[in-house]
């Protein structure tokens, strides 16, 4: 029988899957879950025939240069792959892998759980009571703002960005328009969303923005102090996405000078670093990346990292192939 390929898994994964990986392949676990350094990052290019890493593992054309290189594959854990340098892997033939789908509901999920958090005030309630500070029932008291009937914007219309919009229009009678040139009115309209002829548009008419689009060069920093204060005074900025989407200063300065209301973070530019400036802030809800975190979505995930693994070792074509 030839030798099993193998596969760096750079953090424990749901048991069910770490299982399947090990019946497998030559699978090398990361039973105490610590990050892997550069360093080992590129020894595990040099030594493995396939690296399994996650949203946080930054795979730098550095780290796939390593010589002598023995990597083929990289199967990331994770929908998101701005932490590989993909044109460095073309170079170099590494195939690459994320898992898209299985993931777009529960993110979606997080995507409402944090507007409704904001605009409602939820977070504030929450630390109120625990702090034994509630002194009872009032008719002004952590009052928010209603969401039905508003006006969502929602910047990348993709497959999270659609099951958002579908939510905010179905579920809360939203008016949801959005910015994604690539995609046609025509599918849109399914979801309940139409189509503002800029981002700018986007930001001025909606009283909720949704952040959904990739993180690439062209989206650093998309939300700068600039854009910011084309949004309505009262507006709320939630951002499920990727932290550098978001200039997190000028966002930090916006919201402390009443530029917008209020945000709702899941992302974060420097994660796990969160800025004294915004966990500081009442009107803005912080959440550790949670987007996919259900025992149901980790294990959907890495079953679908494990299927990109087999088919390349197979000799077919990876499902979720991106470069
Ligand atoms: C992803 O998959 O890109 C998320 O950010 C992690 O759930």
């Amino acid at each position: 029988m030839p030798p099993r390929p193998t596969v760096v898994v750079t953090r424990r994964l749901p048991e069910a899957v770490e299982r399947k990986l090990v019946d497998r392949f030559d699978a090398r676990l990361n039973r105490d879950d610590a990050p892997l350094t550069a360093a080992q990052l590129a020894d595990a290019v040099r030594t493995a025939d396939a690296l399994l890493p996650t949203v946080t593992d930054r795979v730098t054309a550095d780290v796939l240069g390593a010589e002598p290189r023995r990597v083929r594959i990289v199967s990331n854990f994770g929908v998101g792959y701005n932490n590989i340098d993909v044109e460095a892997a073309r170079r170099l033939g590494v195939v690459v892998t994320n898992t898209p789908d299985v993931l777009t509901d529960d993110t979606a999920d997080i995507a409402v759980a944090l507007m409704l958090m904001a605009a409602r005030r939820l977070g504030e309630g929450e630390r109120q009571v625990r702090a034994g500070e509630w002194t009872g029932w009032r008719p002004t008291h952590l009052l928010g703002t209603k969401l039905s009937g508003k006006t969502l914007g929602i910047i990348g219309l993709g497959r999270i960005g659609r099951a958002v919009a579908r939510r905010a229009h179905h579920g809360f009678g939203m008016r949801v328009l959005y910015y994604d040139p690539p995609v046609p009115p025509a599918v849109a309209a399914e979801v309940g969303a139409e189509p503002a002829d800029s981002l700018e548009a986007v930001l001025v008419e909606s009283d909720v923005v949704s952040l959904h689009c990739p993180a690439t060069p062209e989206t650093r920093h998309l939300m700068n102090a600039e854009r910011l204060r084309l949004m309505k005074r009262g507006a709320l900025l939630v951002n499920t996405a990727r932290g550098d989407v978001v200039d997190e200063a000028a966002l930090a300065t916006a919201l402390a000078d009443g530029v917008i209301a209020g945000a709702g973070l899941d992302v974060f530019e420097r994660e796990p670093a969160v800025s004294d400036a915004l966990r500081r802030m009442e009107n803005v809800v912080l959440l550790p990346h949670l987007g996919s975190a259900t025992v149901e979505t980790r294990v959907a995930m890495g079953e679908r990292a494990l299927d990109n693994l087999i088919a390349f070792f197979d000799g077919r074509e990876p499902r979720d192939r991106v470069a």
